[in-house]
């Protein structure tokens, strides 16, 4: 079996690390390509030192969105991305994107979702006084954050601490849930509840990598 997958990053692509070391060359699953939305993300390079071709799609390259979203569409297509994975990509991608590859798009997002969806995620939380955060990997539709959930991991926050441990605590789970998502749907091991499409169905566990 083959999955090639595509990510998206923004910046320092600590996650696309964590899928181009867990998941990418085992169990047919293939990292194809990575696009980022600047041209300075680090994790171009974490790409490209992977082997893995690696290019910008900047809206300001484009005379819009839309036009950047169907260039960065075809790019993906034309590499035979079965899977898009966004991996701290910090732009909304428009309608005619999300319905190109419809049900087929995943993100991580920093937060137990439907809390604190949007930027700042952990510092939504934190102002909020929760005393519990977490990670989500769900599919993409046109909302922000609203998607139907994959997976989630809580983590508990018994006392204050300052945010950079926090957003460390974050990373590590965001490294462990975001590759075991990925490996499950590749498995085909994760459906839709047919009465009910917000709820997913993960129909067996994964083999223990993550
Ligand atoms: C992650 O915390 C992700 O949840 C958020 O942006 C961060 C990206 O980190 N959306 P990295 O680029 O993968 O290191």
């Amino acid at each position: 079996m083959s999955f090639p997958i595509a990510v998206l990053v923004s910046g320092e692509g600590s996650n696309l690390q964590a899928i181009l070391d867990t998941v990418h060359g085992r169990d047919g699953i293939e990292v194809v390509c990575v696009a980022s939305s600047r041209a300075g993300a680090r994790g171009l390079e974490r790409a490209r030192d992977a082997g893995v071709p690696a290019e910008a799609f900047e809206i300001g390259a484009y005379p819009g969105r839309d036009e950047r979203d169907a260039a960065l569409a075809d790019w993906l297509e034309g590499h035979g991305a079965r899977l898009v994975v966004l991996a701290g990509f910090m732009e909304l991608l428009g309608s005619p994107f999300i319905q190109c590859f419809e049900g087929r798009i995943v993100n991580v997002h920093p937060s137990l979702l439907p809390a604190f969806p949007g930027v700042g995620a952990i510092e939504q939380a934190l102002a909020h006084g929760v005393k519990l955060i977490g990670v989500t990997v769900h599919f993409v539709d046109e909302g922000v954050d609203s998607g139907p959930i994959v997976l989630q991991e809580s983590i508990e926050l018994p006392y204050a601490r300052p945010i950079e441990g926090i957003e460390a605590l974050v990373h590590e789970v965001e490294h462990r849930l975001l590759p075991r998502a990925i490996r499950l749907i590749a498995a085909g091991a994760v459906t839709s509840d047919p009465d009910d499409p917000r709820r997913v169905v993960i129909a067996e566990e994964d083999d223990g990598h993550g």
